[in-house]
């Protein structure tokens, strides 16, 4: 199959969270599998440009409507672990991309219904024959409506849509005028049944994504009415994680490699992060905890605050690795930073780092994710690939991953961490004294538990299988239509 994956974020050139690791992870997976993937990007100004192989712009330019005019778009192309991408570069004086962050900015609507509409002109002038368009929440979810509405109809036709909603609490709406920007019809589409909002009677973009594509894929938060409506073509499918970046045994961040047969290289990392942090390295018997998070209302905010002073208070130490994009959040962790500064035992870094990631990953014995709500969640993973026993709420993909350690209804060879229902800190709390009695009264038993995190299978063979199934499905029964 010929899949084009028109995205927002891509790992990692341009990364804010878990959409940039499933669209390069799923991506490669896909490649590896035989298909022809290619990716579409916006060419942000604050782009890892180190991260992309033979970057260079093409003799063509693109020109796509926009409000009423056309503007040209210089495309880049270059490759990004192993997949060929495309980035798009509006020559529109709003400088759309060109902002120093990916998003936030109060024209986020304007700015990803442009690139939707030009990502699909550059498809359409490719005259590429393309299978499936899959486009990624709610900022390229414009691709749905506008292929099927005004692509179409002019003949590029061939591919089949897959919209996948990695988080709804972000469905992308704006007064009903502001969709014809891209040049979509608003009086048609401004209707119930199609998408306007299902609460505010403004225009619902994900709502745009689910009515107008032929697979949708996870899902919730207020749009159930219309998921159920549309539930022929909706699936859950878990995310992987990619195992070549995400493998300690090769792990150019590390200090040391290290694998589940030799956890002593898993130990030097620690030593190696608490220095780093200035961490205090004299007492040695307690765990490390660490939470690496977007600090945003859905990762459980009091509660991460709690986990911090309940891990001091029961001797252990603490890193936060968070960034966030609201300023009353960021300034509520800095407060909570600034009242810990003295304590040698808690560090917390407000901001977005890729390698320090990759380190705390490696040093922590234990990685806490309390999330009110997580469409999948990523994290969990990673630790455990990482022997960092995850100790989590239990809501969404967190608890379709991970399983309770004393849950006599889980078969033991399942339970892989620690997990927790209620958002009280309470619950939080035993949770947490559990799992560091376990960590300082039974040592070996929980170094096969760690043992055995690190051998579970997160790739992406069996969800990418799945995609694979349901893209070609999709594909057989166009063809059904057209016979
Ligand atoms: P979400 O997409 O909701 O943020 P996920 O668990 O799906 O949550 O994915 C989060 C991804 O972002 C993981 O790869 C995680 O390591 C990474 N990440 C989150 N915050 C940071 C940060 N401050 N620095 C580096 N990486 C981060
Ligand atoms: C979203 C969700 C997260 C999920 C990620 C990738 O950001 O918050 O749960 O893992 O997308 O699908």
């Amino acid at each position: 199959l010929h899949v084009v994956h028109i995205a927002a974020e891509m790992a990692p050139v341009a990364k804010v969270g878990g959409l940039a690791d499933v669209v390069a992870g799923l991506g490669k997976a896909l490649q590896t599998k035989g298909h022809l993937v290619e990716i579409i990007l916006p060419k942000y100004d604050c782009m890892q440009l180190d991260q992309i192989t033979n970057l260079k712009v093409l003799d063509v330019v693109i020109k796509s409507y926009f409000d009423g005019n056309l503007f040209s778009n210089n495309v880049w192309t270059g490759t990004v672990e192993g997949l060929p991408v495309y980035f798009i570069e509006p020559q529109h004086p709003s400088k759309f991309f060109w902002r120093a962050q990916y998003y936030g900015e109060h024209d986020d609507f304007k700015r990803y219904s442009y690139f939707s509409r030009a990502a699909l002109e550059l498809l359409y002038q490719s005259g590429k024959k393309i299978d499936i368009i899959h486009c990624h929440d709610w900022q390229t979810a414009f691709v749905a409506p506008l292929y099927w509405d005004i692509y179409a109809t002019r003949g590029f036709n061939s591919a089949r849509i897959c919209f996948t909603c990695h988080n709804f609490e972000y469905q992308g709406t704006a007064p009903a005028p502001d969709l014809s920007y891209c040049g979509l019809d608003v009086e048609r589409l401004d209707r119930a049944d199609r998408m306007q909002d299902n609460a505010h009677g403004r225009i619902n973009v994900a709502k745009g994504g689910i009515v107008y594509s032929n697979i949708v894929t996870t899902g919730g938060h207020g749009l159930q009415d219309t998921l159920k409506m549309h539930s022929r073509k909706f699936v859950g499918i878990l995310n992987g994680i990619d195992t070549e970046t995400w493998n300690p045994s090769t792990d150019r961040f590390l200090a040391v490699q290290y694998s589940a047969t030799d956890l002593q290289g898993k130990a030097a990392n620690k030593t190696f992060l608490r220095k780093q942090l200035g961490l205090n390295t004299e007492d040695t018997s307690q765990p490390l905890v660490a939470c690496i998070t977007r600090l945003v209302p859905q990762k459980g905010l009091h509660l991460i605050r709690h986990a911090i002073y309940k891990t001091a208070e029961l001797g252990g130490q603490f890193v936060l690795l968070g960034s966030s994009p609201v300023p009353h959040i960021q300034r509520e962790f800095e407060g909570v930073a600034d009242q810990l500064q003295k304590n040698n035992n808690i560090r917390i870094i407000l901001k977005y780092d890729e390698a320090l990631s990759h380190c705390i990953y490696a040093a922590s014995d234990m990685f806490i994710i309390p999330s009110m709500f997580e469409p999948c969640g990523l994290t969990q993973m990673i630790a455990m690939r990482y022997g960092s026993v995850p100790i989590v709420r239990k809501t969404g993909g967190l608890s379709d991953s991970v399983f309770d350690f004393d849950d006599e209804k889980i078969p033991v060879e399942l339970r892989n961490g620690f997990t927790f229902a209620r958002t009280d800190e309470q619950d939080l709390s035993s949770c947490l004294e559990r799992a560091f009695s376990y960590y300082s009264r039974k040592p070996m038993v929980w170094k096969q538990l760690v043992q055995k995190d690190m051998q579970i299978d997160f790739g992406w063979d069996s969800p990418a299988s799945q995609y694979e199934d349901l893209y070609q499905s999709a594909v057989a029964q166009a063809r059904g239509v057209a016979q």
